[in-house]
């Protein structure tokens, strides 16, 4: 990878870890990779989670194997001890009333909440680095959301993003549950802005309705018809809205983030979560909803797990068709955002 590709990953912000794996009850604080780095995550006195590099100061022991006690983390290794915002705030060796070095403090990197996820840009300071997306349902009080575990792919994050948008897999990847064999032609969609965030498309499709199918759709036949729109909001975001003929509206929000990068075609590692929107009352439905989605992402993990290396990004790299034609603009705007160095 360039310099300027690495710089302009580092500003980006990633989502990480679910709210709920940093909460203030943890036992244990949290091992992050991210872009071949190693951190550190726990939520402090102060309610906030603090994300460092996961290496002690004092001898690089590894923070994420320490223990949690009010708020605060030790280290394994001397004791060392950190708070808010990673000060280092006892260092046992020296005494409780000895002066700590300022290099003993930790040099937290910024981290925000949103959508019950972790978000974390590798850089200090991000200004100018892209926004996290911007998800207005989430301030929809007629929607629930649901939220679910972090997961590792072995695969890269950008054979992720290309897959999300793409729907003519649908018939053949997903043919064990929602996928139908009928519907291989993908009618031409036109590109478009779908809202501030998001580009993609929209379009309508006939999905099967069977068997697990029906806690998404909430009812009706075997075979249905619904309105969706995919977009992307870079680096590796991507929005798919439902609309179903009985008033169910849902959202699904896709992100992943990479682990490993990979040297050429080598082997690399991506974290993949998902968040899913709903106005109608998942109250009973929605651990179903929540596994029929995994059950899906089950089916992309697999096919994808098979493909080594980054997807190739120059022009003429792949055969391209009308079908692939929101992966080939999320691949020059991708292009673009590395080799501008920045967000
Ligand atoms: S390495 Fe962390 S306290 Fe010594
Ligand atoms: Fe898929």
């Amino acid at each position: 990878m360039s310099d300027r590709t690495a710089a302009a990953l580092d500003r980006q912000w990633y989502a990480v870890a679910t709210v709920d794996a940093v909460a203030a009850s943890a036992a244990a604080p949290l091992a992050i990779e991210l872009l071949d780095r190693s951190y550190v995550l726990w939520r402090s006195a102060d309610g906030q989670v603090v994300a460092a590099r996961d290496e002690c100061h004092h001898r690089q022991a590894r923070l994420s194997l320490g223990t949690l006690a009010d708020g605060c983390l030790q280290c394994p290794y001397h004791g060392w001890t950190f708070g808010a915002e990673g000060r280092c705030v006892l260092v046992p060796s020296s005494g409780d009333d000895a002066a700590i070095a300022p290099a003993a403090h930790l040099s937290p990197l910024p981290v925000a909440e949103r959508y019950g996820l972790v978000w974390l840009c590798p850089t200090p300071h991000p200004d100018g680095a892209t926004a996290i997306p911007h998800l207005g349902v989430d301030d929809d009080p007629s929607f629930t959301r649901l939220n679910t575990a972090m997961q590792v792919w072995n695969c890269s994050a950008t054979r992720m993003i290309d897959n999300m948008l793409d729907v003519a897999h649908f018939p053949y990847t997903h043919a064990g549950t929602f996928g139908r064999e009928q519907e291989q032609e993908v009618p031409h969609y036109r590109l478009t802005q779908l809202d501030d965030t998001f580009h993609g498309y929209e379009y309508s499709v006939v999905v099967n309705n069977e068997g697990e199918a029906k806690s998404m759709s909430g009812e009706g036949a075997d075979v249905i018809g619904l309105d969706m729109s995919t977009g992307f909001a870079l680096p590796y975001s991507v929005r798919s809205t439902m609309s179903f003929a009985n008033g169910i509206d849902q959202v699904l929000f896709m992100t992943a983030a990479p682990m490993s990068t990979a040297a050429s075609d080598g082997p690399c590692r991506s974290l993949f979560t998902f968040v899913l929107w709903r106005n109608d009352d998942v109250s009973e439905s929605g651990a179903d909803i929540v596994d029929f989605e995994l059950e899906v992402s089950r089916e992309d993990q697999a096919m994808l797990e098979n493909l080594t290396g980054e997807l190739p990004l120059g022009h003429g790299d792949l055969v391209d068709v009308a079908s692939d034609k929101a992966s080939l603009e999320w691949r020059r705007r991708y292009r673009a955002l590395l080799e501008s160095g920045a967000g």
